[in-house]
């Protein structure tokens, strides 16, 4: 088969990775990629926005079936396009998508059908959202309603962090149009897991569960980031607890989407809230692997990823089983410095190849980089790497994916040296 993988992060470099590996895939494909993917895939120098130049470069090139990485093409109907030009696809329509799309379609799809999340109000006007704060009080969480790259939301502490945060949004217009409305909603107090299932439009089968590391720095310190880090299992997600996140999340979310008209193909990721309780709620949804979660996710995967990808695209999957290895995952992020804020791009990364030696449970999965003039790798983003190791125990896995960070020359880089920490406090 001829595949194409839609996106350049370190979560397509593991997708590519995979896929690669399987005897079924025969020439794979990343638009855009990046230096590493390059490895494992063609790369295309199409964007994985550019609509209209992927489903071109699919429908000349004969793609049997395409991986859609990020979300934004997802919303923006990719899949749709693909499917009317016949192009098998990974990824749900951009009606199915507005789950990720659409804070607002989310919360009134949950609230429609009794699946358990945060109380919540829409608003189109600065006026009565600000009204809302003062009746609900802090803490207490502004959304913005559309895609904001993954900077929409501001957990406030304080009243007056609340009513800045709908000025930004509302006033400022911080984030466009994804800003016009926005979900207020209750603050959920407990520990987050990110649930994946693979689900073909009626059935869904749960992936292996992880947690990943939002806050910048060490001890969850710091601004919030796309991921710092991830690992897989997560402790907090125990047989019991996946079976009633199925029983009162997953599935009620895919009978609600079938209800609606806009049946769900692809991977449903669900942001969790443990609570004190002990019962989890859905902080958000998204209709796209989590990275840096997919990363130590694939690694533990035994079985061939790619059939499992099509029978999600065939309405097929009560027929695939997976399988994966017991030992633990990790991923470390390193990152340009400054990220999440303002960085320089272009510094050089030296050691890459040593830092995993032929260790096939080390892999460094590409983020942001791109091959400089002498075939050097160049930093070409904030989040750049994700170090990535298994091993029998989690402790054994972070203590192989930092071997392996030290290993790697790059002065302009940093990482967070505990990702990890809260599954491994658990363990003791
Ligand atoms: P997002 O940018 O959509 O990934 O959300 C960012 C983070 O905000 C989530 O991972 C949570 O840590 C936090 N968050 C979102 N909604 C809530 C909520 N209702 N209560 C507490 N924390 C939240
Ligand atoms: N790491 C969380 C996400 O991809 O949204």
């Amino acid at each position: 088969m001829k595949i194409l993988v839609v996106g350049g992060g370190a979560r397509e470099h593991a997708l590519c990775w995979a896929i690669g590996a399987s005897p079924l895939c025969d020439e794979l494909y990343c638009a855009p990629g990046n230096a590493g993917i390059a490895e494992a895939a063609t790369c295309v120098p199409i964007g994985a926005e550019d609509i209209n130049g992927l489903v071109a470069f699919a429908a000349r090139e004969a793609v049997d079936f395409v991986v859609v990485g990020p979300e934004a093409p997802l919303v923006a109907g990719l899949v749709d396009r693909l499917s009317e030009k016949g192009i098998k696809a990974f990824g749900p329509s951009a009606a199915a998508a507005a789950l990720e799309g659409s804070k607002g379609f989310m919360k009134d799809l949950c609230a429609k059908y009794n699946i358990p999340t945060a109380a919540y109000g829409r608003f189109t006007d600065p006026t009565a959202a600000k009204a809302f704060v003062d009746e609900k009080g802090a803490p207490i969480v502004i959304k913005a309603d559309g895609l904001a790259a993954g900077k929409g939301v501001t957990v406030a502490m304080t009243r007056e962090e609340a009513m800045g945060a709908i000025d930004a949004a509302m006033s400022d217009k911080i984030f466009g149009s994804a800003g016009a409305e926005l979900v207020i909603e209750e603050f959920l107090a407990g520990e987050e897991a990110s649930f994946f299932a693979l689900v073909d439009g009626e059935t869904a089968l749960p992936l292996a569960s992880s947690q990943d590391h939002k806050r910048a720095f060490d001890g969850d310190e710091g601004p919030n980031t796309g991921g710092m880090g991830a690992y897989s299992p997560a402790p907090v997600v125990t047989e019991a607890l996946a079976q009633e996140i199925m029983e009162t999340i997953i599935t009620p979310t895919v009978q609600a989407l079938k209800a609606e008209g806009c049946p769900y193909q692809g991977l449903l990721f669900a942001g969790l809230m443990i609570g004190p309780d002990g019962r989890p709620r859905v902080v958000e949804f998204n209709v796209r692997f989590g990275d840096p979660e997919c990363q130590a996710v694939l690694m533990r995967l035994k079985s061939d990823l790619l059939p499992a990808l099509i029978a999600t695209a065939d309405g097929q999957l009560r027929n695939i089983t997976l399988r994966w290895y017991d030992d633990a995952a990790i991923s470390v992020v390193m990152a340009t410095k400054g990220y999440p804020g303002s960085y320089e791009k272009g510094s050089a990364i030296g050691g890459l190849a040593e830092a995993t030696g032929d260790d096939p449970d080390t892999q460094i999965f590409h983020a942001g980089t791109k091959a400089g003039p002498d075939g050097e790798t160049l930093a070409n983003g904030g989040r750049v790497l994700s170090v990535t190791a298994m091993a029998p125990s989690l402790k054994e896995a972070q203590q192989r994916a930092y071997a392996a960070v030290d290993r790697i020359d790059w002065p302009e880089g940093f990482c967070r040296r505990d990702i990890g920490w809260r599954a491994l406090e658990t363990q003791r």
